[in-house]
């Protein structure tokens, strides 16, 4: 018998994380405490900034934070920006609320879900200074490439999010991925190439990672790519 398919039924999408769940007592406590205090909820609403952090600041987003090591280095060296981290691994928001407390840091709020859906949802139009996308999840099978997240619509949504004259860094140490990325922004027409020289809004660089020792170890380049929206 053919089965019938509900017309209502919502559709499935392609992902660009996989799930997973496993967490030290540590995050397990940093969640219970600060998640109240740092994460803000998913809602349909866009956010307010200024009501957030309690500030109004450039406010900069890191898509996809894993651990959270850049976000918290570039909060601690830049208290005139606030930051904002999404990211979905529920284990790298334990360990970064856990750090943000030692640290007593004020400028880093955290989304916890898929920035897919956040950039369109929650973060208003013309809003940010930086958006930074630092080694996304390459997905090196052909098969699963649909699943990278840079694809041309979140492109768009990058796009709208930032300020103009507003920059979008993107990293990554796998060769096939930074050419696709190259690829996909540079077919968005309202992206340019970064240029340091021509360009007043503060450039905050990427500190250094695991990935440059694993990229040593593998005997790999690190691609840094920088657009600006026009
Ligand atoms: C390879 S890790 C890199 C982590 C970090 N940027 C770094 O440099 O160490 C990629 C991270 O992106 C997160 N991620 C993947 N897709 C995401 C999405 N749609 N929204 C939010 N986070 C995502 C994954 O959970 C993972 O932690």
């Amino acid at each position: 018998m053919n089965k019938v398919l509900d017309p209502n039924r919502p559709k499935r999408t392609v992902k660009s994380f996989a799930s997973r769940v496993r967490l030290t007592p540590k995050q397990k406590l940093a969640l219970a405490t600060y998640r109240p205090h740092f994460v803000v909820n998913n809602q349909e609403n866009e956010v307010r900034f200024a009501e957030l952090f309690e500030k109004s600041a450039p406010t900069v987003i890191e898509i996809g934070f894993g651990m959270g090591n850049c976000l918290i280095e570039l909060a601690q060296s830049h208290p005139e920006i606030n930051f904002i981290g999404i990211e979905v691994y529920l284990a790298g928001i334990g360990a970064t609320l856990a750090a943000i407390n030692e640290l007593g840091l004020k400028n880093i709020k955290l989304f916890q879900g898929d920035a897919v859906e956040i950039l369109k949802n929650q973060i208003p139009a013309d809003s940010l200074t930086a958006v930074l996308l630092f080694f996304p999840d390459p997905w090196p099978k052909r098969k699963h490439h649909k699943r990278r997240i840079v694809q041309p619509d979140f492109v768009d949504r990058v796009h709208r999010c930032l300020l103009p004259g507003g920059y979008f860094h993107l990293a990554t140490d796998v060769a096939d991925y930074a050419n696709h990325m190259a690829q996909v922004v540079n077919s968005h027409l309202q992206f340019h190439n970064f240029k340091k020289d021509s360009h007043d809004l503060q450039y905050l660089g990427r500190p250094k990672s695991k990935f440059e020792s694993r990229a040593k170890r593998k005997d790999c380049d690190i691609t840094d790519l920088v657009f600006v929206k026009q």
